[in-house]
């Protein structure tokens, strides 16, 4: 039986197969649970500190309300609230925390913080997302590519279009080559994953039947089960916002690349928030200059049947709920 006791979430290269399908079948469970109003205490005496140097809305809120619904108290600290990295170092605040809290959770810039944090902690530390791997947001979106598609995650095939290099683009290609998928991501090239990364998830496939391809070809969206895009500029990277529009506006996601899958029933997800409208004040004076309506995925599409981003915003949290019940939980 599988047990991820003790164990810290920093990226899903850490986890086999089958601990990947754990943690999905106890978001299910635990999602269920809470569709039926039955409230937890997998997380009772626990004390959770988060810890955020970037913003966010989901990530933020899962571990919240994922802490408070099993029973555990839970601790924010925003970029400028604490001494970490600034008075103090990254070494010496986890050695710190370590000692009042049970797990701590961190979203910021390098992935090399997140791995000081855990290596000194002595508690299990999770990724809220770095500007390399967004581990939870995987669960997330492969609870519900299982709860829309009828088919087991190695028969899949998952089309991810537009920045391919960043957070999302790496994770998504590591839980896809752990889950033997059929993972192509359409970019231009330059927006393709580090080559290293590349090589280590083609080994992975090997071993799990997955196969992963690149491609600057929008034809190959054709027989898609899911297509998948995030923001074309992430958190940080503002300043590339016009280079993004003109790499990037090919592999928009609209409706004539849900055509071109010949699927009629090819799943869109996100992993949100989208520029797929006008309302948002970040970007906004480049994309009129533009004369953009949307960026990565059109309205249009974003509206459609295909997509069930809000679902997967709602797994956000039954799966990180998951994570920590299964690394801190009273299992
Ligand atoms: N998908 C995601 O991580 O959303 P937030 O930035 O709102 O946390
Ligand atoms: N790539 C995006 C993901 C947001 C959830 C970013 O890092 O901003």
């Amino acid at each position: 039986p599988v047990s991820l006791k003790g164990r810290s979430f920093l990226t899903l290269k850490h986890f086999t197969p089958e601990e990947i399908n754990y943690l999905l079948d106890l978001s299910a469970d635990l999602k269920a649970k809470k569709r039926a109003g039955i409230k937890g205490n997998l997380l009772e005496g626990k004390n959770v500190v988060l810890l955020f140097e970037k913003t966010s809305t989901r990530t933020r809120c899962a571990f919240e309300v994922g802490v408070l619904d099993e029973g555990g108290h839970v601790t924010f600290l925003g970029s400028g609230d604490s001494q970490m990295g600034k008075k103090e170092s990254i070494e010496d605040t986890a050695k710190v925390l370590g000692r009042f809290y049970d797990g701590i959770e961190f979203r910021g810039f390098k992935q090399e913080t997140v791995e000081i944090l855990a290596a000194n902690a002595g508690v299990p530390v999770w990724n809220g997302l770095t500007d390399l791997y967004h581990p939870t947001q995987i669960l997330a979106d492969f609870l519900t590519i299982k709860e829309h598609v009828a088919k087991p995650l190695n028969k899949v095939k998952f089309v991810y279009a537009g920045d391919a290099r960043n957070n999302m683009g790496n994770s998504l290609m590591i839980g896809a080559a752990k889950m033997g998928m059929e993972f192509w991501g359409l970019a231009p090239k330059e927006l393709w994953p580090a080559e290293e990364l590349v090589a280590e998830m083609k080994e992975v496939a090997k071993e799990t039947g997955a196969s992963i391809n690149f491609s600057e070809n929008i034809d190959d969206v054709k027989n898609a089960d899911v297509i998948y895009t995030d923001v074309w500029v992430s958190m940080g990277e503002e300043a590339m916002f016009e280079e993004r529009i003109k790499q990037l506006k090919p592999y928009q996601v609209n409706m004539d690349m849900i055509k071109k899958t010949e699927n009629p029933d090819v799943l869109f997800l996100h992993c949100l928030p989208a520029f797929h409208d006008l309302n948002t004040t970040v970007g906004k004076d480049i994309y009129e200059k533009f004369g953009l309506e949307s960026m990565e995925v059109t309205d249009e599409v974003f509206r459609s049947r295909h997509s069930k981003v809000f679902d997967e915003a709602e797994n956000r949290m039954h799966t990180i709920k998951a994570v920590m019940v299964a690394t801190i939980g009273n299992l």
